[in-house]
């Protein structure tokens, strides 16, 4: 599979897990269980997309913009991942801030598969998507025991 298959699956993931959560309530399994779902797919797809996609487009000088602007959202939403991690899930702010993050989550992928994918169609071939696809399936699962771990 493609890179871009592999990234737009995740992202799949991650829009489902945000609409869900905005379905929970309070400090309950569910909203948890969701949460600690999402926490750790965001964290280990942010960094195995950087590793096997974002660390060769910056290569080509038309991809130097789309990379930092990316980098400088992932950066963003970890941040913001820790703020929610250290607030009271029965609080309500616990709900706004997650919403606030959810839509930059949505507008992220968003991003990514509109601008960024169609352009990095035009910068690599069809083989180097399938090796950058690879290099995400090794990575991903990798990232993901290690975001279980911490
Ligand atoms: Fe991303
Ligand atoms: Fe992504």
């Amino acid at each position: 599979m493609n890179i871009y298959d592999h990234l737009k699956q995740d992202h799949d993931t991650q829009r489902d897990l945000c609409e869900q959560i905005k379905h929970t309530r309070g400090d309950s399994e569910k909203r948890n269980e969701l949460w600690r779902a999402l926490r750790i797919e965001l964290e280990a797809h942010a960094s195995a997309e950087e590793q096997a996609f974002y660390a060769n487009l910056m290569q080509a000088p038309e991809g130097t913009d789309e990379t930092r602007h990316a980098v400088e959202e992932h950066q963003k939403m970890t941040e913001m991942i820790e703020v929610l991690d250290n607030l009271d899930m029965d609080a309500e702010i616990w709900m706004k801030k997650f919403e606030k993050l959810a839509h930059r989550v949505i507008h992220h992928v968003d991003e990514e598969e509109a601008e960024f994918f169609p352009k990095a169609k035009k910068i690599f071939s069809i083989d180097e998507a399938l090796a950058m696809g690879e290099a995400f399936e090794d990575r991903k699962p990798a990232e993901v025991r290690k975001q279980k771990a911490a």
